[in-house]
């Protein structure tokens, strides 16, 4: 909490304190029981809540909320009441840090439309309809100080879901605190030029929203266009066919999902895809329709992977038992998902089990060998595995819908050994033993007959007899005999 919202909050504490209520100006609307002003909004402790109002015939209302700063307000929600598509110069509203602009059919915005909120830290824009004009540089700058403009001083700038193809090269140039700049569901396609010199531009951003924003590839050198402080990409819900090459190092968490990668690495390439992202901590892999297989070291270069989230990629029937090998030095992944996918069994070696404090490998067909029940039970007893109760067996057929920890005893029974289970397999390999065994004894009588033509059967019975005598002479058999009296 900075000085500044201290003092804010300190201020509204002492309004709100029903000693000794400030009667502050009103200078229209109605007002707050308290006596501060409230346009025709809902005020509920720092929030003026405009949201759901009918939309007001003319902005001067909005001149009315000038003297907000003195309220105690900090956050101002205009969602879907402004009168214009263009967002015309906002009052001075020293005292507010968040205002929200959203779903307002804005196309436009006047120059220098936030000058007069020093205090600005969080601007939502999203669900409008601005394109690259309206997110020039003289948009999004504070005043005129001497010989330059003042920077503003917001932080995070929410830019989703508006009709932007680009972003003015010099876009960001006043707003150097950003951290978080989200660009998510915007028609991008690509990162041209101009997008990635904004981006390059913003030196402390931190975070950066590119979900569904259409793009099929990053720059090849992505690292080169994008802030240098990076440690949040959110590129999910585009056409990547693979990860990107050349994403900056200094990124801490990486979503991926919801992108059309069939194998990781991509195609023929053997080169890892994650190689020299040495601080990443958090991969989401979720929501990959058509993700197939993830090969050997698909995870190689990931020395500081803690939290890994492969879950809902309904076609990801294999992970490569050396998948994750190479890891780091220093194994440090404690907390994966695995959930919803089409895998039917764990490779034993595929993760250092005993190390994870968090594991879900619920909703998987999971083929109830004896084998796998009896690792299962055994290898996850101690781990943190999530939702228990919806990791069931799929098969074998009498197995199918029980909990996989219950599984081990059924499945390990004579019938179901290593899996096979009784009926229609088991018959047809009794069949097939039967048959060869009847075609061996009949080959057998055969040869026997062309090698002994001449000899009476008689004799053959007595050598039989002869030979069954001398096996009542083996000690085993005398032993049992003796036990039977
Ligand atoms: C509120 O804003 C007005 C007009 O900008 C300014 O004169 C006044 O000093 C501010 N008051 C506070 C408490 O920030
Ligand atoms: C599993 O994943 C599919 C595809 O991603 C999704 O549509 C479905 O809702 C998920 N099911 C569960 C139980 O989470
Ligand atoms: C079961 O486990 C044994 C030893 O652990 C192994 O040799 C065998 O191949 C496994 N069988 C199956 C079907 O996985």
């Amino acid at each position: 909490m900075t000085k500044a919202q201290v003092g804010v909050l300190l201020a509204l504490a002492a309004l709100l304190a029903p000693a000794a209520p400030a009667a502050p100006p009103t200078p229209g609307g109605s007002l707050r029981e308290d006596g501060a002003p409230c346009p025709p909004c809902h005020c509920k402790d720092d929030t003026l809540d405009c949201t759901g109002l009918p939309a007001p015939r003319d902005a001067s209302w909005m001149q009315a909320l000038t003297g907000w700063n003195e309220t105690g307000l900090t956050k101002v929600l205009l969602d879907g009441v402004l009168p214009s598509a263009t967002l015309a110069p906002l009052p001075a509203m020293p005292g507010v840090s968040t205002l929200s602009l959203r779903n307002n059919g804005l196309t436009d915005i006047a120059s220098g439309a936030f000058l007069a909120l020093s205090g600005l830290r969080a601007l939502d824009l999203a669900h409008n309809k601005l394109t690259a004009d309206a997110v020039r540089a003289d948009v999004l700058r504070g005043a005129w100080q001497e010989d330059s403009y003042e920077p503003l001083s917001l932080t995070s700038l929410d830019l989703s879901h508006n009709d932007l193809h680009s972003l003015p090269r010099r876009a960001l140039e006043h707003t150097k605190a950003l951290r978080v700049l989200r660009l998510d569901g915007n028609p991008l396609r690509v990162l041209d030029h101009n997008t990635q010199a904004a981006l390059a531009g913003a030196e402390s951003l931190q975070v950066l929203g590119l979900s569904g924003c259409g793009l099929a590839a990053l720059p090849a050198d992505a690292a080169l266009g994008l802030p240098r402080v990076l440690h949040t990409l959110d590129v999910s819900r585009n056409a990547l066919t693979a990860v990107p090459r050349g994403l900056p190092s200094t990124l801490r968490r990486l979503v991926l999902d919801a992108n059309p990668v069939r194998t990781l690495p991509a195609g023929d390439s053997l080169v890892p895809p994650f190689l020299h992202l040495d601080n990443l901590e958090e991969l989401s892999l979720s929501y990959m329709p058509i993700l197939e297989e993830v090969q050997v070291a698909a995870f190689f270069g990931l020395p500081r992977l803690r939290a890994l989230s492969m879950a809902h990629n309904k076609a990801l029937r294999q992970v490569h038992p050396a998948a994750f090998s190479h890891l780091g030095p220093s194994w440090t992944l404690t907390e994966v998902s695995l959930r919803n996918n089409s895998l039917r069994s764990l490779p034993p070696r595929l993760l250092a089990w005993a190390g994870l404090t968090f594991l879900d490998v619920a909703d998987n067909p999971w083929h109830c060998s004896c084998n796998f029940t009896t690792w299962a039970a055994a290898s996850l007893k101690g781990v943190n595995v999530n939702t228990r109760d919806r990791v069931r067996c799929s098969s074998p057929a009498e197995l199918s819908g029980q909990p996989l920890w219950d599984a081990s005893s059924t499945a390990c029974s004579p019938e179901l050994r290593d899996g096979i289970p009784p009926g229609q397999p088991s018959l047809f390999a009794n069949a097939l033993l039967f048959v060869m065994t009847a075609s061996l004894v009949v080959l057998a009588v055969m040869v026997v007959r062309r090698l002994l033509p001449d000899r009476p059967p008689r004799l053959y019975g007595r050598a039989a007899l002869a030979r069954s005598s001398s096996v009542s002479k083996d000690p085993l058999y005398e032993a049992a005999a003796v036990d039977e009296d």
